[in-house]
């Protein structure tokens, strides 16, 4: 049984969802947290360069291949490549991209569950920074607490994608939007008020070389696939709902423009709260959850505010983790047929557990500390690390390298410029996409594996 593809009801309804897939924690947990772990300044610097330079050209390769194929990742490259071409393989890769993202993002987004929960019985407002800090700390060690809102978001988000695309993705992303952006930018008022909001200033904007090593390269360059949905497939099933007809170029600028702009906003209301109240610029996946209830306490309507904004999180979540788990839904009904509805709560059922591990990284346990000892780092963060600083660019480069030389050039033309007025941009992004992509990702990639060391060329200390 082969169901009808879903479809964009507007332009504007592809650029919300997309954006939608694009602003999630990725803006508001992860930024300022690798922000933080990376001194600031010039790590925020090398992140706008990788989004205008690599992931800009990427999204708009991806949207095309979508675009052209209206298929899935992996249908969408047997289509232009042939069923047994090795090309295909960059589908699989983001399929099994999806499983992992999602497996750790739907922990954190359990997470924004439980902070509404406690925003709603008053737990978490009008307390003091330490006891705020040591909650955080309680609640994501809590094995039952995180397991439980681990499940409860993946079960929402399985409902969802069970549903079809554009009933649930559209009107949530139109709403939601607008009142994400307005409660960052009241956030924002209150942030410039503080003591600490000059100093926050300097440490996002101005470069200084401290505490930045080349390992925050990867960083930022994984943080930009991250953010912008890049490398997996995830804006190429999106742009596959996409009427032919409609352009690619404008869309994409408006989608990474809006994802930025959050970023930024949301590390320049939070690092303020951090300076002015002592707290580490370095603090670790919770800074957004300690900082901001500080803010939420000092408020007038703080309990009502705080309610709101972890609501709109956890929708802010829901909008990305819906497009990971489609990539992964469609690419199955896509190549066999399967219903949706059993598709996504099968995958679903099997994302959840292997998130099981994510969600026991923060005790003292095995995933967490225990592991810890054995390779350096917990279950959650070796999975972070793998998928958003390994796999999507890795993903991203060959879409880059298949977009850009393997497409035939009339084909690519006509598809690049089509629907748009912006067409006079191919030949700039053809050459993002041939050279700047592909070479910048390889650097960066062979560097941090020690091949540039071992040939003598990078020194920078690690
Ligand atoms: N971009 C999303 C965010 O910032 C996460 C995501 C990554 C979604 C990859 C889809 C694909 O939260």
């Amino acid at each position: 049984m082969s169901e009808k593809r879903g479809n964009w009801a507007s332009k504007l309804g592809f650029i919300l969802a997309a954006a939608g897939s694009a602003v999630g924690l990725g803006n508001i947990w992860k930024f300022p947290y690798v922000t933080g772990r990376n001194g600031g300044g010039l790590f925020v610097m090398v992140y706008l360069v990788c989004v205008v330079l690599v992931g800009l050209p990427i999204m708009m390769a991806e949207v095309l291949l979508g675009r052209a194929t209206q298929a899935s990742p992996v249908v969408a490259f047997r289509k232009l490549a042939g069923g047994r071409s090795p090309w295909v393989a960059t589908g699989w890769m983001g399929v099994a991209a999806g499983f992992m993202i999602l497996s750790f993002y739907s922990v954190v987004a359990g997470w924004t569950l439980m902070y509404i929960y406690l925003s709603l019985t008053g737990e978490l407002v009008a307390k003091s920074a330490d006891d705020i800090n040591n909650l955080f700390g309680a609640l994501v060690s809590n094995p039952g607490a995180s397991l439980g809102c681990h499940a409860m978001f993946m079960a929402v988000t399985v409902a969802v994608v069970a549903g079809g695309v554009q009933t649930g993705i559209e009107r949530t992303a139109r709403v939601l939007m607008p009142a994400l952006l307005i409660s960052l930018l009241l956030l924002l008022g209150y942030s410039m008020t503080l003591d600490g909001f000059g100093a926050a200033m300097t440490f996002i904007f101005s470069p200084r070389v401290d505490n930045f090593s080349a390992v925050a390269v990867l960083e930022a360059m994984g943080q930009a696939f991250f953010s912008l949905s890049l490398g997996m497939g995830a804006m190429l099933t999106y742009g596959s709902y996409l009427d032919r007809d409609t352009g690619i170029v404008k869309a994409s600028l408006w989608v990474a423009l809006l994802d930025t702009a959050i970023a930024i906003i949301s590390g320049s209301v939070i690092f303020p709260i951090v300076f002015s109240n002592n707290l580490p610029a370095a603090g670790g996946k919770g800074l957004v959850f300690k900082s901001l209830p500080i803010a939420f306490s000092n408020l007038p309507a703080g309990q009502f505010l705080s309610v709101v904004f972890f609501t709109l999180l956890a929708f802010a979540a829901l909008t990305s983790t819906i497009s990971l788990q489609e990539v992964v839904t469609s690419s199955f009904i896509d190549l066999y047929g399967w219903g949706r509805r059993k598709v996504a709560l099968a995958s679903g059922l099997v994302i959840f557990l292997v998130g099981v591990p994510s969600a026991l990284s923060f005790g003292d346990g095995f995933f967490g500390k225990g592991l810890t000892g054995l390779t350096g780092r917990s279950f959650f963060d070796n999975m972070e690390n793998l998928s958003s600083n390994w796999m999507l660019p890795l993903g991203g480069m060959i879409i880059a390298l298949f977009v850009g030389w393997r497409v035939k050039e009339d084909e690519r033309f006509e598809e690049f410029t089509r629907g748009t007025p912006w067409g006079g941009v191919y030949t700039a992004w053809l050459t993002l996409v041939r050279y700047v992509v592909p070479l910048g990702v390889a650097l960066v990639l062979l560097y941090q594996v020690g091949i540039l060391e071992m040939l003598g060329v990078g020194t920078i200390n690690k």
